[in-house]
């Protein structure tokens, strides 16, 4: 049984103070026990206050990005390392802001999700297709080579080590979510190609949905046959808003 994972990525937003007051609601609505792992990444800047008082809780946390070589003259940058010491368990790879504002390319990408299994961390990998490129029919060979290069190499042991997001770019930051039966298609897609790469283990990994998904469509995501969560922008600033998402991962799953 596949547990729904939903993944809060707040991107460039939140002072220390506004992080540690979201946590401090969203552990207050949270069970001990929350039938949905729940992945919290903020920015760099406020990982340290996150994991102070995440620790010892059931809600992890994560980063945005790192680099994957563990120091250097990188101006600007974190490294994998310094985000570990800050007790991250998790890390986004590929998304699409960081491929298309920051020029991150799948090779890159694969390196980062290399140097994060290989850390004992789970790479949340982003694919999707641009607006353009599904009117012209190239979603799906956009994602597969998204797919093929950013796991090249890698070798999954434990399905549970890597969760997948299809993001399709357009529906990113716009409030216009993908049909839900589009995101089934792909999900479904994904799934198989997992089972084809890496056998039966591979078709047991997470695939989330993201892309504009809020308290109003969570459900109708979060209840399809090959989405196991969300990786949610926007409406994860929120506590509230937050958790009526992971909820409707909840509810989604019931007969
Ligand atoms: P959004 O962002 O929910 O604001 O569309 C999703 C994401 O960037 O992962």
């Amino acid at each position: 049984m596949r547990r729904p994972v939903v993944v809060a990525n707040w991107k460039m937003h939140k002072s220390v103070q506004d992080a540690e007051r979201f946590l401090r609601r969203l552990l207050e609505l949270a069970p001990q026990r929350p039938q949905v792992e729940l992945v919290v990444c903020p920015s760099a800047t406020a990982l340290q206050a996150v994991g102070r008082v995440l620790a010892g809780t059931k809600i992890a946390w994560g980063a945005q990005s790192a680099r994957p070589e563990p120091e250097g003259a990188f101006t600007g940058e974190v490294s994998l390392t310094q985000v570990i010491e800050h007790g991250v368990t998790h890390m986004i790879c590929g998304h699409s802001e960081r491929r298309a504002l920051f020029g991150e390319d799948n090779r890159l990408i694969a390196r980062k999700v290399e140097a994060t299994l290989s850390a004992g961390l789970v790479p949340i990998l982003c694919v999707g297709e641009t607006l353009d490129q599904r009117r012209h029919g190239e979603a799906w060979s956009m994602v597969e080579e998204q797919l093929v290069v950013a796991l090249h190499g890698v070798e999954l042991e434990d399905p549970s080590r890597l969760v997948l997001a299809y993001e399709p770019v357009w529906a990113i930051g716009t409030g216009v979510a993908a049909q839900p039966d589009d995101a089934q298609d792909m999900a479904a897609r994904l799934r198989r190609w997992l089972g084809e790469r890496f056998g039966a283990g591979g078709g047991e990994v997470r695939i989330q949905y993201g892309g504009s998904v809020k308290p109003e469509n969570a459900r109708a995501f979060l209840g399809l046959a090959d989405v196991d969560g969300a990786l949610v922008g926007g409406a994860s600033l929120d506590p509230d808003s937050f958790w009526k998402i992971a909820q409707g991962a909840v509810a989604g799953r019931q007969p």
